[in-house]
């Protein structure tokens, strides 16, 4: 499973980079409001951390003008993934992207017949929205499974990317429903490792070991 950091704050993305575990970045307009900062300058930045799909979305709208900002996004790096709403004119846009080799991740899914029709459209990723289906009272995982098995049915490429993850659960029932790729936020990439008993067990070795006095150096 890829896993990608739903986040524009690049100096966490530098440190959680360094592990070696960050396969991508996602954005969206929310997140560079966030970060107070310009939006071009801020994905050159990502893009320079991370070697993988960076997602940057449009503002427009219309198709014609999703086009001309996606290849305004798409030209300041190889690995920008232009992100574009589920919507007729995002759709038209993502046609047109994919005729021109430019990937393209359709965001605000939140239903199975809107990622077929992406998938369709030729999208590199499609963005399922878990968290905020929980957060209306529908089971999000559920989403993931009907696109899955639709998109295997039909053999489509576009990758699942598990997207408004909240919880390491998210990310293991994304995992077992057969996502491609989860976007998450920095604390649950970081929880993903962590768990008490890994902490209590360690602590209980070395406080044995101590009592050995031995060296293994
Ligand atoms: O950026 C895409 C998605 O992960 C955002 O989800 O619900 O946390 O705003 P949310």
């Amino acid at each position: 499973m890829q896993l990608f950091l739903d986040t524009t704050d690049t100096a966490v993305l530098a440190e959680l980079a360094q592990t070696g575990l960050l396969d991508g970045v996602t954005t969206n307009p929310t997140l560079i409001a966030r970060s107070g900062r310009p939006m071009l300058e801020v994905i050159k930045e990502i893009c320079d951390i991370v070697e993988g799909p960076v997602s940057a979305e449009v503002a427009a709208t219309d198709t014609a003008t999703m086009i001309k900002e996606g290849e305004k996004l798409a030209a300041i790096a190889t690995n920008v993934v232009v992100k574009v709403p589920l919507t007729w004119d995002g759709l038209k846009a993502v046609r047109i992207f994919s005729e021109s080799g430019i990937m393209t991740n359709v965001t605000l899914c939140f239903s199975a017949m809107q990622a077929m029709m992406a998938a369709k459209a030729g999208a590199t990723f499609i963005s399922p929205f878990v968290g905020r289906l929980d957060d209306h009272g529908a089971d999000g995982m559920d989403l993931i499974q009907e696109i899955r098995a639709i998109y295997d049915t039909y053999d489509f490429d576009t990758e699942i990317l598990a997207a408004s993850i909240r919880t390491v659960v998210h990310v293991k029932e994304a995992a077992l429903f057969g996502a491609d790729c989860a976007t998450i936020p920095p604390q649950v990439f970081r929880d993903l490792v962590k768990h008490p008993l890994t902490d209590r067990g360690l602590e209980a070795f070395l406080s044995d070991w101590a009592k050995t006095g031995q060296s293994i150096l």
